[in-house]
């Protein structure tokens, strides 16, 4: 969704800025802008389109203000117009503001200014909190900021600069996240730590409900009422390499290629192979009261939910507690039952996705003791739930969700032997989970050494426009995540689904040659899965089989075979999902998509 940089300093603005706004574009936009800040003018730069048609407007030889903010605007109050790209001003022009989130009673707030006579620019909500910050200036931006949050509802991150008050950003946030990067003499404030990792690691994280003076050499945190608030520096985990491209093509790739070692950092220390046993420091605290949970409910969007999805199946058999995986967005408004013993889990990779914030606090306020599994450390969901396990698979970049589906599965597996262990599983069969587990990032290095297979099937059928997926049991929610990996980044329409459900009515959709994915591993449900394929071949379709290696009968029913290493059931969603990602990745280079930035999507969803 939207991006925000802003810089105070002593070095020029703009190309830090613009830097920033690039590392920025994976959340996914459609129009951008600047605004450079000297005694006396703020200059704003804007248009709509890629950075590239922004940039084409910049000169950097004569921009040289050491103070600006900058912004990659998605849209959802007004058309991604160059007037509605931020920033906006106040109608003096001396104000500029940008702003992720959305004001709610922005209308309200229009017509009491338009009746004041201001005259409003452009159709956006941003603009109206920029006039109504430049009614209440009276001399100070930090206070006429203050006052204007006052009146506002909804959410927002925001930040403010003033020609009269030069080298300060007032920056504040509620629902929409903000750090502050604090380097020698100079302040870079940012929505995504991925926009100041080029300048410094050591960041402060701003909470909701909490306003920032940024100066050059000056950092003061204080509440939305003016008390001071005491805060940390921080260091970023991430390093500036794991956000760049490193030689691969696409983020997406790199990060599909990343994973066994994305793996091995999120097991790194929580699993004692000896002892047979999990640590988990960050359920350390609330072990006991987890382990007596009668009912869990597990939650997130999209990819984080198929995740969950695996999750529900892992807790149901290693914890024989009853769990059900709920869309964020669904459990959030539909009056849920939350009983004593209730657990929730949050599965995000962002931390930010604003259904899930929601489902959060619904669970909260219904009393329910609510755990995050989250990537994106600081971010808001660890900061809004009771309790957690980061995923540690290094930031994700590109839109299509793959090391941090693997992570999330892992990390879930994690939570199930680890609670499993204080309730039924036993010592030998906590121990096997766990040595499974510790091989699959050598198994993932050796599913990777089949890629160019993946590709081949890619190359034959990116053409085709449906595609089916089918799984049975733990490989269920593999493929629908197989299928909303090749729908998000080729635009091909593509199903997933239990694959005995295809006979209740998908099969009309199958005609000749029509792909359909069909994850066939060893198991429990092997043979069923074989006469679903071959009720697909029957009807003139191509079967893709993913598939157990050794196995070679699956060759007489299938019309192209991927193999996996062989893994106990539970843990085959790890393996079997990075074929599928490599064939979505391939058809969409295929048919010539923007593979990170898939058209209309956004990385991380902060609106509803
Ligand atoms: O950041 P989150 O994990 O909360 O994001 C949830 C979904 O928006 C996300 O998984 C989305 O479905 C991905 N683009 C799928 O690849």
């Amino acid at each position: 969704m939207c991006g925000i940089i802003g810089y105070v300093g002593r070095r020029a603005a703009l190309p830090i800025m613009m830097d920033g706004l690039r590392r920025l574009e994976y959340r996914g936009y459609d129009s951008s802008g600047v605004a450079l800040v000297k005694p006396e003018k703020v200059t704003v730069i804007k248009s709509a389109g890629r950075l590239s048609v922004l940039e084409g407007g910049l000169d950097y030889d004569t921009n040289l203000e050491t103070q600006g903010i900058g912004h990659t605007r998605w849209a959802t109050h007004g058309a991604p117009t160059d007037i509605n790209a931020h920033p906006h001003t106040d109608s003096s022009g001396k104000i500029a503001i940008i702003h992720n989130g959305i004001i709610e009673n922005n209308r309200a707030l229009r017509t009491y200014l338009e009746q004041k006579g201001v005259t409003f620019q452009s159709d956006t909500d941003t603009e109206v909190l920029a006039q109504l910050i430049g009614q209440l200036y009276d001399g100070d931006l930090e206070q006429a900021v203050r006052l204007a949050l006052r009146e506002v509802s909804g959410t927002y991150g925001i930040a403010v600069v003033c020609a009269d008050e030069p080298d300060l950003i007032i920056a504040a946030r509620k629902g929409s996240p903000l750090i502050v990067g604090v380097g020698q003499g100079e302040h870079i404030l940012a929505s995504d730590a991925a926009a100041i990792l080029a300048h410094t690691t050591q960041v402060v994280y701003i909470s909701d409900n909490e306003m920032a003076r940024i100066t050059p050499d000056n950092l003061r945190i204080t509440t939305l009422e003016a008390i001071p608030v005491a805060k940390e520096t921080e260091e970023i985990e991430w390093s500036l390499d794991q956000i760049e491209l490193a030689g691969y093509e696409h983020f997406m790739l790199k990060e599909i290629y990343e994973q066994p070692e994305s793996l091995e950092n999120c097991l790194s220390g929580r699993i004692d192979l000896a002892e047979g046993m999990v640590h988990l420091g960050g359920l350390a605290d609330c072990a006991r009261e987890l382990a007596r949970a009668k009912r869990i409910i597990v939650t997130g969007c999209g990819t984080a939910w198929h995740a969950g999805l695996v999750g529900e199946y892992l807790f149901e058999e290693l914890l024989r507690v009853p769990t059900e995986t709920e869309y964020a967005s669904e459990f959030r408004y539909r009056n849920p039952v939350i009983d004593d013993g209730t657990i929730v889990i949050a599965v995000s990779q962002s931390g930010e996705t604003a259904d899930t914030q929601a489902a959060i606090r619904e669970a909260k306020q219904r009393g329910a003791l609510v755990l995050g599994v989250v990537n994106v450390v600081g971010s808001t969901i660890p900061r809004e739930t009771d309790a957690g396990v980061y995923l540690h698979v290094g930031p994700e970049i590109g839109v299509a969700s793959t090391k941090a589906f693997t992570g999330q599965v892992t990390v879930l597996a994690l939570i199930a032997s680890y609670l499993g262990r204080r309730k039924h599983l036993s010592p030998t069969a906590a121990a096997q989970f766990i040595k499974a587990l510790s091989e699959i990032p050598d198994q993932i290095r050796a599913t990777l050494q089949h890629a160019s297979t993946a590709k081949q099937v890619a190359q034959q059928y990116a053409n085709r426009e449906n595609w089916l997926y089918l799984g049975r049991g733990y490989n269920y929610p593999v493929a629908l995540e197989g299928a909303l990996k090749l729908k998000e980044i080729s635009y091909i329409h593509a199903e997933g689904l239990p694959a005995a459900e295809m006979k209740h009515g998908p099969i009309a959709l199958i005609t000749d040659g029509m792909p359909v994915v069909c994850i066939a591993t060893s198991g429990t449900q092997y043979n069923k899965i074989l006469s679903n394929m071959s009720e697909v071949r029957a009807r003139g379709g191509s079967v893709i089989a993913i598939a157990t290696e050794g196995d070679r009968d699956i060759q007489d029913v299938a019309d192209h075979v991927l193999y996996v290493p062989d893994t106990i059931e539970p843990l085959q969603p790890l393996l079997t999902v990075i074929p599928l990602q490599l064939i979505a990745y391939h058809a969409a280079v295929m048919r010539g998509c923007n593979v990170d930035k898939p058209r209309n999507l956004a990385k991380s969803v902060t609106v509803e």
